[in-house]
């Protein structure tokens, strides 16, 4: 059987063909949906007119937005380029934003990059072609001696054009011409285009004609130019800027903000050169063109261009104790007018950039020089010191996972939930909507947000409605879907790496045993606890699910709103006033009565999951030294010298304090209880906490301390401590706890308190290398505060401070 060929079905017409208008637009980007099936919803809006398209763009549509990011400042002593200059990078390579702005901050620490643009070139090559392999020679050489003719040709068409060269090369019976222009602050390849035309147009008038060489064939462009591809020739002889950077950095930069030494950072660079010559590369360098790339999207380059101008050639030197490092860019084709450069945003960051002057281009060049050798420089020493691979580690899965959805999450989870806890059977969820605002702020979440993405994960605000029995109503809650522990402790370990030096050394062994082992199931056992003490101060729990085939652990409660006070007021301390204190402390106080002197019922009941023992702290203060000393590096201003020695002190004697801790008695504790994690009823103030991941076995004093360390001033006064510790045993004790004597108790408060100042508190500050915690701008000052009252306090009732 043949099959008779069928025509194509029948294609409408891209409508309104060469129309710049925003009519145009709509219509064709509906005549887009109708011949693709897609919806295409994101490309409804856009910033741009189209009537400033022309001559940038056909057939526009809509446009693309790629996140601009920002790297620097870095200081600059260059020719065009000097000063702090911050680079805007368009890219959606994630940690490439954040490595170049390392390598920024240690060239800036250093000194600064010295860099120059020491030449310009734009090159046209037309080719002639003849009969012969002599006429062509001829034409070659009689060519040469017209230089001044053709500039002048050339020039009637730019001023900005100048012809500096002109360069014949024979292959065979075709001479091609290389016109070698310089075009100020353009790219230039169009305005040289249409000179070279001009200048080949006299040529053919005025030296082809009889007796002289008659070419068979001419083209504008032989392919000799190397436009748009990179080419051994051009690398060598130029095309576009040539530009230079080069800077010093110290070994202690080098150790401080790189992680690395001199000496690591050259055999890296040579085992580098030696493989890039067995491959074949033209150049060397390590991933300069991430920063060409992403300036040029920025700043409306030819991005084409990025092929060749990503040509490039860095190397490191020893220098003195230190090293000498520099990126030569023999190719960059950019410029600061024309092309791209004047659509909004593009002419924005230009001008940001001070580029859109005269020598506006050089200033460009020299600042992408700058920023792509502060970015090989960070990648270097992150290869060196083991960073690049630690950055990359994943939670490995044996199998595939099917993520749950916002549609597994709505009706099919919440209505047997819903229905159990509102005790109604035939309860039937109606509907479900997901509101657009953000529940909160998240640390955990946001952090395990950069592990597997494709993971819905967070707290999820949600409105159910629901029919029971001829009853109807809607709820508002909030879906808390959790990570699992290993996510966490992979990320809290990528942070530790990147901090580098002896801190990214010693966390890996210690990484399950920083307090996040169990943190996705210790939660859902608190919100499951029968425990009455608990369930009043948990916002109003609907359930939990709990599937581990598909790692969803999530918790369902009410969405606490206006019905609640100082939610999410961790950076605003002072809102708290001493009643709220006490009301918080007080609400706390039944849940600490509740589990006191416990020990095995709690260890045995899911809701404080791995716990830590004096043993294993005392073997962890490599961990705890490490991350004291990250801290006193990376942030002088929150901790001096004098606050160091202090608790270096108080780590070296953790094994006498800590096996003080285990003979307290001790309790449940939230383990994260501050202004990030609690709020206040509205009417009678009394404590809502949740977000009890983190809960623990320790002394009930844990939480106080945390508290306190969020809504204290840093002048905190000793009485207002003393008082405040008081209260929290008395209310212990009036809610049927066996709390130990008033001194007892003030000692747990301070052992509690150098636990938090060594572990938690410099956790955060290890996080706060990467990621800024504005809050602790107030809690390290009122820790520190603390250490000083509690040193004192200790002193006057006679207590033997261990450290
Ligand atoms: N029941 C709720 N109602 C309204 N908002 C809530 C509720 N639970 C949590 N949130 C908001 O979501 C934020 C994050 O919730 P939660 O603290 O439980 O998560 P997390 O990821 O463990 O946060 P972090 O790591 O920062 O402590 C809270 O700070 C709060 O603003
Ligand atoms: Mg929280």
């Amino acid at each position: 059987m043949s099959e008779v060929p069928q025509p194509p079905p029948e294609m409408p017409e891209m409508p309104y063909r060469g129309e710049y208008t925003e009519r145009a637009r709509r219509a064709r980007l509906g005549w887009f949906r109708a011949t693709t099936g897609a919806a295409l919803r994101s490309l409804d809006a856009t910033s741009i007119d189209a009537r400033s398209l022309p001559g940038n763009l056909e057939n526009f549509v809509g446009c693309v937005e790629v996140p601009v990011g920002l790297a620097g400042p870095m200081l600059f002593a260059g020719e065009h380029a000097r000063g702090h200059v911050t680079a805007p990078l368009a890219t959606t390579e994630g940690a490439l934003v954040a490595s170049a702005a390392r390598g920024a901050r240690a060239i800036t620490r250093a000194g600064g990059v010295v860099t120059r643009a020491v030449g310009q070139r734009m090159v046209r090559a037309p080719f002639f072609e003849f009969a012969g392999l002599g006429e062509a020679a001829e034409f070659a050489h009689r060519i040469t001696g017209h230089h001044a003719e053709l500039a002048a040709e050339a020039a009637r068409v730019s001023a900005h054009s100048r012809l500096v060269e002109l360069d014949p090369v024979q292959l065979g019976r075709t001479v091609h011409v290389r016109f070698v222009y310089e075009t100020a602050d353009a790219g230039g390849q169009n305005m040289t285009t249409a000179a070279t035309w001009r200048a080949c147009r006299w040529i053919l008038d005025r030296l082809c004609v009889p007796p002289g060489p008659s070419p068979t064939l001419f083209g504008v462009e032989g392919n000799l130019s190397g436009d748009k591809k990179f080419s051994h020739l051009n690398m060598t002889a130029g095309r576009g800027i040539r530009v230079i950077a080069e800077c010093v950095l110290d070994p202690d930069t080098l150790r401080a903000v790189l992680k690395t030494t001199p000496e690591a950072m050259d055999r890296f660079y040579r085992i580098g050169v030696v493989a890039a010559q067995h491959a074949g590369m033209p150049g060397f360098d390590i991933d300069a063109a991430n920063v060409i790339a992403a300036m040029f999207v920025a700043t409306g380059q030819d991005i084409a261009s990025v092929y060749e101008s990503g040509a490039a050639q860095f190397s490191v030197d020893p220098d003195g104790a230190g090293l000498r490092a520099t990126l030569v860019l023999p190719n960059l084709v950019a410029g600061t007018v024309g092309g791209g450069t004047g659509l909004p945003h593009q002419r924005d960051y230009l001008e940001a950039l001070g580029c859109r002057g005269d020598a506006g281009a050089r200033r460009f060049a020299e600042i992408v020089c700058g920023f792509a050798l502060a970015l090989d420089l960070s990648t270097l020493a992150a290869v060196a010191s083991g960073q690049f691979a630690d950055a990359h580690e994943r939670l490995g899965r044996p199998r595939r996972v099917a993520w749950a959805t916002r549609a597994d999450l709505g009706a099919p989870l919440l209505q047997p939930l819903l229905a159990a806890s509102l005790d109604a059977p035939d309860l039937a969820v109606t509907g479900v909507t997901w509101p657009e605002e953000a529940a909160g702020p998240s640390i955990i979440t946001d952090l395990t947000a950069q592990g597997e993405r494709r993971k819905l994960l967070g707290v999820l605000p949600v409105r159910a409605s629901w029919e029971a029995g001829g009853r109807k109503g809607t709820l508002d809650l909030v879906l808390k879907v959790k990570p699992l522990d290993q996510e966490v402790i992979i990320e809290a370990a990528k942070l530790a790496s990147l901090c580098g030096g002896r801190l990214a050394e010693v966390y890996p062994r210690w990484r399950d045993w920083t307090g996040f082992r169990d943190l996705h199931t210790r939660e859902l056992a608190v919100y499951r606890s029968p425990d009455p003490a608990l369930r009043r101060v948990l916002p109003r729990a609907y359930g939990v699910h709990e599937d581990p085939s598909r790692e969803l652990y999530v918790l369902v409660m009410e969405r606490l709103g206006p019905d609640v006070i100082l939610k999410d007021t961790a950076e605003d301390p002072g809102l708290w006033e001493p009643g709220h204190v006490a009301a918080a402390v007080r609400g706390l106080a039944a849940v600490h009565a509740a589990w006191l002197g416990r020990e095995a019922d709690l260890l045995g009941s899911g809701l404080v999951g791995q716990c830590q023992t004096a043993a294993r702290m005392a073997a962890m203060r490599e961990l705890w030294h490490a991350l004291l000393e990250h801290n006193r590096t990376e942030h002088p201003s929150l901790l001096d010298e004098t606050a160091a020695r202090r608790l270096r002190r108080v780590i070296d004697d953790i094994p006498v304090w800590w096996a003080r801790i285990e003979a307290m008695p001790r309790t449940l504790v939230h383990g994260d209880f501050n202004p990030r994690n609690i709020a206040l009823r509205a009417g009678d103030l009394s404590l809502v906490a949740y977000d009890w991941e983190l809960a623990t076995l320790h002394v009930p004093q844990r939480d106080l301390v945390d508290l306190l360390a969020y809504v204290l001033p840093g002048d905190a006064g000793e009485h207002e401590v003393a008082e405040l510790v008081a209260l929290h045993r008395q209310a212990v004790v009036a809610a049927g706890g066996a709390a130990p004597d008033a001194a007892v108790w003030r000692e747990g408060f301070r052992l509690a308190l150098w636990d938090f100042a060594v572990t938690r508190l410099q956790l955060y500050l290890m996080a706060h290398t990467h990621r800024e915690l504005p809050f602790l701008r107030h809690v390290v000052p009122t820790v520190l505060r603390l250490l000083e009252i509690e040193d004192h306090a200790g002193e006057a009732v006679g207590v033997r401070s261990p450290a």
